[in-house]
């Protein structure tokens, strides 16, 4: 039985639940932040070292302008109003993906959170914004070609995640079957779990389930 360091979830499913309750989509991205709230709360009182949740890719510029600004907004309203608490309870907030490209006042408001949360040594939150494992890993590599050798060991101390515990654990929701280009590289020990819940149903009950069979799954890295 082993008991997981780092869990990454792939938040998927908020336009659907808004859909099937005849809502704006928007209204799934709220419940979604509320979601990740009590998730986050989970996280730090089951004692987890780390948590990575996927927030928003590369590739959800896509969406319409609407939608992007809503997501923003939620995620700034979030840090808001979450940060004390972040700061009150040792949780350490990380930001991985390019960050520095999404608004002035986003970029502000997380190098803020990210300074007054530095020191904190309980868990580990990494929000992945404008985050895409092929960026990560492209920008991984040319850091370490310019220092040296590219090695796999020194693509991955050049990575977003440097220094987090190894990903154990990756589960999406809302019932898709694929990774859309979330830790590819950190992924391929991992343990994986997909899950039908769409990401507002989902609940520390969830996170706890799958906690639990992560503790019953054999994990053998090629040996025997
Ligand atoms: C996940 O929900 C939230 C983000 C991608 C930010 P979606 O918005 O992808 O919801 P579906 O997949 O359309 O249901
Ligand atoms: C992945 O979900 C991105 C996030 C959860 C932030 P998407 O909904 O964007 O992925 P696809 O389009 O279904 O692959
Ligand atoms: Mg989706």
């Amino acid at each position: 039985m082993t008991k997981a360091r780092h869990v990454a979830i792939i938040m998927d499913g908020n336009g659907r639940w808004a859909k099937k309750r005849h809502l704006p989509r928007a209204v799934g991205h709220q419940r979604g932040v509320e979601a990740v709230r009590e998730v986050v709360r989970a996280a730090r009182s089951m004692g987890l070292e780390a948590l990575t949740l996927y927030a928003f890719s590369t590739e959800n510029w896509r969406r319409s302008e609407d939608e992007v600004s809503t997501l923003m907004g939620l995620l700034k309203r979030y840090i808001q109003s979450d940060l004390e608490e972040f700061i009150a309870n040792n949780v350490r907030l990380r930001v991985i993906g390019e960050y520095r490209a999404l608004a002035g006042d986003i970029v502000e408001l997380l190098d803020d959170a990210l300074a007054r949360t530095a020191h904190n040594h309980g868990t580990t939150l990494a929000v992945a914004l404008n985050y895409g494992a092929q960026d990560e890993i492209a920008r991984a590599a040319a850091r370490a070609a310019a220092q040296g050798a590219v090695t796999v060991e020194s693509i991955e101390a050049e990575l977003d995640t440097a220094g987090m515990p190894p990903l154990d654990l990756l589960i999406r929701t809302s019932g898709e079957v694929r990774l859309s280009n979330f830790l590819l590289w950190q992924a391929a020990y991992a343990e994986m779990m997909f899950v039908d819940t769409l990401w507002p149903d989902f609940t520390p009950a969830h996170l706890e389930a799958a906690l639990e069979e992560f503790a019953k799954r054999e994990r053998r890295y090629g040996g025997r």
